[in-house]
């Protein structure tokens, strides 16, 4: 079998793990765990970005050398991915020694290859992604279009990649190789990039030192996309120069299948750069790019600067690892940008998991099996009804698609399938009712029965194992079966009917997934220091806990323009009730929320508020709301307000907004008032 290899971007050491990039080490966690069961020989990798001046920078800013930051913030990851159960088979830094070794090493091979010449970088560099600009990518006031910051001007002496030579090679390799990159429309945005023709890439920098040196002229280090890409590589001891390399020869493609997961924001360097820079040193490029889209937590961004990154530890203690992994697995289809619900996991957590698997397993293990079966697996009796031979039918065909979609990188779709047979055994037990067959005196269709649930049981725990690996051990050590010992070569996936022995003795212990009360929900936001708009909601929520700032003093309500001048010159702040009555607000139902081109502040809302027609209004919140997050929102407006031009749109009126360091929020009412009501 093909050795299967994933990697994890290598995490930038100037922010700790945050929900983000615990995705896409728990994606990869859960690819490699699958492949394992399959019998295939699976390496998981993932590491550290340490080198760059956005590094070099953080580390000043804290008054540390850039080493000392870095082998600080080795142990947060490595303890938070070991927490999430993430068992990556190596963890590489871009310190260490093996690496820099490597990154030369490939250097060299492009350039003895004649793709790297000394020439004279001038042009702009964003920190923040670290990453090359020219003027025309810059958005107004010379601000990176990534960052929305001001970018800095460079000029120095620079070793360059002959990219635009390999204009027509990667369009050749794309041609070639149909599942390059996936999702496809991303694809397609990467080919068009492409065909618009490639400039050679600057690959070394003379005005810092925190990088690695370039071989044979140490005045420059190595552009630290370079540097961090060949990570990949060099984790497996390759590019191989006259030492064996066993791991790169097992693992790099052709012999294995490389997928390198990524976010959707760095996937250029991984899909244009990264091959190119392989092509140029005669090697091959990966498998797959597999780019899945970014989180926003209960409808907002996260971002520094207001200080909500949600953090994986507290929401692992709170709802438990695995139902953390589960929901994170489930909830966001891979290759789309998802939203983090508290409520949405917490839903999941009682529905599916509590409800759904966990008092599958309960409802006959615990009770029936004990009192009417002598606590052991019971032997399948026969004959098969009907009933018997859809359930075996269903097992069979969720596990064959649960497979295909965890294959074809789709881990909600194949959660999906697990859980349509979940159903299945929820909807049969309800069916054959086991419990009335537990009064009979011949017991020999309740074993029949109960085989049957177990079975699918069973089954059911081999497929979340690569999700819920915690779990399934318990599940099947409640059932009194072995834990699962992946075998090079020996495919444990669920295909036959019948693997579950009769006769052992089960251990049923406490329910595999406790639902959460009411109170139990309440007390966890609150020590998470969530606060949900409405029981059930998608929550707008703010978390105080897990905000590393310390707390100032709440400042006042705002509205999302500046005020008036008048409002600022008047120092008795008291106004008369007509003043008052003049400003006329009232709720506005938001129907459409996009955002405005070249703007990185605005939104552009269209609202129901009473009006004959749908009223346009730009609001100055696009920092703090993902725009599908607003639709189907009651806000209160500002409905009398001149209209004024913001970016050549219109905006006919003001949403009402409160903020405070925790974040911004659109004002709400509470309950679903007709659209255009007064707001008095
Ligand atoms: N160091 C580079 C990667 C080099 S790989 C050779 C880097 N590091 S990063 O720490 O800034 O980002 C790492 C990954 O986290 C990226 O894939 C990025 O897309 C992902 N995410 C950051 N914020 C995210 C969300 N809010 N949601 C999902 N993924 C997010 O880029």
């Amino acid at each position: 079998m093909k050795p299967f290899y994933v990697t994890t971007p290598i995490y930038y050491v100037n922010d700790r793990p945050h929900i983000g990039t615990a995705y896409s080490t728990i994606a990869a966690d859960v690819l490699t765990r699958y492949q394992r069961l399959r019998g295939r020989p699976a390496r998981f990798l993932t590491g550290l970005d340490e080198h760059g001046l956005k590094i070099a920078r953080t580390a000043e800013a804290q008054g540390l050398t850039p080493q000392e930051l870095t082998d600080q913030m080795q142990e947060p990851f490595r303890q938070t991915w070991k927490l999430l159960s993430c068992e990556h088979d190596d963890f590489i830094r871009t310190t260490e020694r093996r690496h820099k070794r490597k990154a030369q090493a490939l250097w060299r091979m492009i350039q003895e290859r004649g793709d790297i010449y000394l020439g004279e970088y001038e042009d702009w560099y964003c920190v923040g992604c670290e990453t090359f600009y020219t003027e025309k990518d810059l958005l107004e006031g010379k601000l990176c279009p990534q960052h929305l910051k001001p970018v800095e001007r460079i000029k120095e002496s620079s070793y360059f990649f002959r990219l635009s030579k390999y204009t027509q090679p990667l369009l050749d390799y794309y041609e070639a190789h149909p599942d390059f990159v996936k999702p496809s429309a991303r694809f397609n945005e990467v080919k068009s990039f492409v065909r618009e023709g490639l400039r050679d890439l600057s690959l070394s920098r003379t005005s810092f030192r925190w990088g690695i040196p370039v071989p044979g002229d140490p005045e420059h280090v190595m552009y630290v996309w370079f540097d961090a890409l060949s990570n990949y590589m060099s984790a497996l001891g390759g590019p191989v120069e006259n030492e064996p390399a066993p791991l790169f020869e097992q693992f790099w493609p052709p012999n294995g299948d490389l997928v390198h997961l990524v976010g959707k924001d760095i996937l250029r360097f991984h899909a244009v750069y990264w091959p190119a820079f392989l092509l140029a040193a005669g090697l091959t490029p990966p498998t797959q790019i597999w780019a899945h889209g970014w989180l926003t937590v209960n409808g907002q961004k996260m971002s520094k600067s207001l200080g909500n990154f949600l953090r994986p530890e507290p929401l692992a203690e709170a709802f438990g690892v695995d139902p953390l992994r589960y929901y994170l697995m489930r909830d966001v289809a891979f290759g789309q940008d998802g939203d983090f619900s508290h409520a949405n996991l917490i839903a999941r957590l009682n529905g599916e998991l509590a409800n759904g698997l966990g008092n599958l397993l309960n409802r006959v293990l615990a009770s029936i099996v004990q009192k009417s079966l002598g606590g052991r697996i019971p032997a399948p009796t026969g004959p098969d009804t009907a009933e018997d031979l859809t359930l075996q039918a269903e097992a069979l065909r969720c596990a064959r698609a649960a497979a295909e979609q965890l294959d074809a990188v789709a881990p909600q779709r194949a959660l999906e399938a697990v859980w349509e047979l979940v159903s299945a055994a929820n909807r049969y037990v309800d069916r054959t009712e086991p419990w009335a067959l537990a009064k009979l005196e011949d017991k020999s269709r309740l074993s029949h029965v109960v085989y049957h649930v177990l079975e699918t049981v069973r089954m059911i725990g081999v497929m979340i194992s690569p999700f819920m690996p915690g779990k399934a051990h318990e599940l099947r050590e409640q059932m009194g079966l072995h834990p699962l010992m992946a075998t090079v070569g020996c495919d444990l996936w669920p295909s036959v009917w019948g693997g579950l022995p009769s006769g052992i003795t089960t251990q049923p212990g406490k329910p595999l997934f406790p639902r959460l009360d009411k109170d139990q929900e309440a007390a966890a936001l609150e020590n998470l220091g969530v606060k949900l708009d409405a029981p059930g909601s998608h929550a707008a929520a703010t978390s105080k806990a897990q905000s590393p700032k310390s707390q100032k003093p709440a400042q006042e309500p705002k509205v999302t323009e500046p005020a008036s001048p008048a409002t600022q010159a008047s120092t008795d702040t008291s106004i008369s009730y007509d003043d008052f009555a003049k400003v006329e607000l009232r709720v506005g139902l938001v129907l459409t929320a996009e955002p405005v081109p070249k703007s990185d502040k605005l939104l552009r809302l269209t609202l129901d508020a009473g009006d004959p027609a749908p009223r346009q209004i730009l609001a100055g919140i696009a920092q703090h709301y993902a725009p599908e997050a607003l639709v189907g929102k009651r806000v209160i407006i500002v409905a009398n307000l001149k209209p004024r031009k913001l970016m050549g749109l219109e905006s006919q009126g003001m949403v009402l907004a409160a903020s405070d360091e925790t974040g911004l929020f659109v004002s709400a009412v509470a309950g679903d008032v007709k659209p255009g009501s007064l707001v008095k």
